[in-house]
């Protein structure tokens, strides 16, 4: 359904968000601003705030925050659209008709359409299981030692043996060719469309707001290749997204299960461990690693015990830990995966084997221990040193101190010589480039490392100078010369720019209504990030002016040097060459 922007924005502005919160949340007044325990992690004092001026909430512990619709979003875990009916009928706003003319069926975007079409698949695929020609994949399942009850809870189906079933019941939905082609479930060809999942047990993937958005597809016995996946569309962004997640999520645990397949999730849910999540079949990404984050401190790796296994653990381990997230590493040997872990052993069991979980530093020594001859001089000799220049990662001298103590004495190194080791290795150390290399199960990296490499501090700036802006909108009359909204080039901040120069040039800022605008959590959870940071607190003026001239110009070369690389017009590139020129006589004076 689709809701006009003045009409969504007239929801958000009827419903309060103290009176919305209240009404989950124990709010205390301090000065202008209310204070509660946090809905979205586990606290002991408050840390979760609601800002009556900005209509938003933002937690200072776990880094979520939003408008009232996100709010409503995460607690009832409903959709944007459900969430704008919800408050909608909150507030006694009726909404129009639920009828799509031509004209509104076209304006409903692509997105929408593609979530329906998914949405109905995973429903004809799990009415196939239920019915007699889904026999076998039940079957299957069954044998697997799956539940009915699981197998309701992760949706599973079964994508019949005809080649092109799929496709007569979704066209026969009103669908267009063209909007299913963009779906990843067809094959178009001159010889005909066919279903991209025939005779296979389906796993459909959900985002976080339990849309499906995907699906894997498991052969049943040994045929090849043993799980097909959906391809990246617009709905499915293989590099954000976790199997799992949108139960995980609201398991309320400190910490999750990172594992490697869809079968290791769902064994692991049905055990009771229902805060285990999987990349899917790709690599894992630091905006994975980022979407834990926002739920739990911990994190331990439960791979498949293979060689595979441990190299995939080796490369998520820094990774995850510069999401700022604990890492531990689950020893599940002798069994080959958690799925067949819990089948042989049990959950009890499998719980021990999270309490021993190896500290993910210990566990990376362990492993360059293991590509070691101690018996011979020289390559003891090169692992001592080794484990001295990994302990110099460490940039707190407490924590360092703690694993020099660990490591000495679980490798029997002697303390003294390490710490000498460690302190002539100090003196030339340069710290590794954290480049999150990712796990390579599908290839999938190489995408994801060229997005990392090429960001120093730009999608930073940006961040920055919209905060700024909301902050100090006094800023704006100083630099709308030199800024404007087409330097913002990274998403969100691009149409975060565009939304917020418009409100400043009217002079009323309105962040809660730029935030209607996103209608995913985990693009309003970001942009809300933007209006609650309070950067400028403790400089002085001379740091701030400093600061704010840095920035400005970070931006700017920044957006230079995007549309330099794309331009194709004369005018424009007249206008880049004087831009370039003005660059450096760029002073803004606070
Ligand atoms: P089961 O054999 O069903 O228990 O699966 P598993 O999870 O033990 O399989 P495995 O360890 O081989 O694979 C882990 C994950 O990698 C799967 O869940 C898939 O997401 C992915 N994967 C495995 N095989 C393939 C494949 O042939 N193609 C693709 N694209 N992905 C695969
Ligand atoms: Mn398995």
């Amino acid at each position: 359904m689709y809701y006009s922007d003045d009409l969504i924005e007239e929801i958000r502005s009827r419903n309060d968000i103290v009176d919305v919160i209240s009404s989950y949340v124990k709010l205390t007044k301090k000065g202008s601003t209310y204070f509660g325990l946090c809905p979205f992690h586990n606290e002991k004092s408050p840390s979760f705030s609601v800002t009556p001026s900005k209509q938003m909430y933002y937690c200072f512990g776990c880094g979520q925050g939003g408008n009232v619709f996100t709010f409503v979003m995460k607690y009832e875990n409903m959709t944007f659209t459900d969430a704008v009916k919800f408050l909608a009928d909150k507030a006694g706003i009726s909404l129009p008709e639920q009828e799509y003319s031509p004209e509104e069926k076209r304006k409903a975007d692509l997105k929408s359409q593609l979530l329906d079409i998914h949405k109905e698949a995973a429903m004809y695929f799990y009415r196939l299981l239920k019915s007699d020609k889904g026999q076998r994949a039940y079957e299957y399942l069954k044998e697997r030692g799956l539940s009915d009850e699981t197998i309701k809870s992760f949706g599973l189906g079964y994508s019949s043996n005809y080649s092109d079933d799929l496709y007569k019941y979704i066209k026969g939905k009103g669908y267009s060719d063209e909007v299913l082609k963009e779906s990843g479930l067809f094959t178009f060809s001159e010889k005909g469309v066919y279903d991209k999942f025939s005779n296979r047990v389906m796993f459909p993937i959900m985002d976080i707001n339990n849309r499906v958005i995907g699906f894997g597809g498991r052969v049943m016995g040994d045929g090849k290749p043993k799980y097909l996946n959906s391809p990246e569309t617009v709905l499915f962004d293989k590099s954000c997204n976790l199997y799992g997640m949108n139960i995980a999520r609201g398991s309320r645990k400190e910490s999750f299960l990172m594992c490697e397949g869809y079968m290791d999730v769902i064994a692991l849910h049905q055990a009771g461990f229902n805060n285990a999540v999987a990349s899917l079949g790709t690599a894992h990404t630091p905006r994975q690693a980022n979407l834990i984050r926002r739920y739990a401190k911990d994190v331990y790796l439960t791979f498949d015990s293979d060689n595979a296994g441990v190299m995939a653990a080796l490369r998520a381990i820094p990774m995850l830990k510069a999401s700022g997230l604990n890492v531990k590493v689950i020893d599940m040997r002798p069994h080959k995966d958690p799925d067949e872990f819990i089948k042989t052993l049990g959950a009890e069991e499998y719980q021990k084997r999270i309490d021993n979980a190896r500290n993910s530093f210990l566990y990376q020594i362990d492993n360059m221990k293991a590509g070691t001859d101690m018996s011979m001089p020289e390559s003891k000799a090169k692992f001592y040193n080794d484990v001295a220049k990994k302990l110099l990662e460490f940039e707190d001298e407490l924590e360092r101190n703690v694993y020099i103590d660990a490591v000495s004495e679980e490798y029997m190194i002697p303390k003294d010589s390490l710490i000498k080791s460690i302190s002539r290795m100090a003196l030339t150390y340069e710290p590794p480039k954290n480049k999150y290399e990712s796990t390579n199960i599908e290839n999938d990296k190489a995408k994801e490392k060229k997005k990392v490499d090429k960001d120093d501090g730009i999608r930073a700036a940006q961040k920055t100078l919209i905060t700024w802006l909301i902050d100090e909108p006094e800023l704006y009359g100083k630099i709308k010369g030199i800024i404007s909204p087409k330097d913002f080039v990274e998403k969100p901040f691009d149409i975060v720019a565009n939304l917020l120069f418009e409100q400043l040039e009217n002079g009323n800022i309105n962040p809660a209504s730029i935030i209607n605008r996103f209608t995913s959590e985990e693009e309003q959870s970001e942009v809300a990030s933007l209006f609650n940071k309070n950067l400028l607190e403790d400089m002085s003026l001379g740091e701030k002016e400093k600061t704010l001239n840095d920035t400005v110009i970070k931006v700017k070369k920044n957006s230079i040097d995007y549309r330099n690389s794309t331009v194709t017009d004369i005018m424009e590139l007249q206008s880049i060459v004087k831009e370039q020129n003005e660059l450096s006589k760029i002073h803004i004076r606070l």
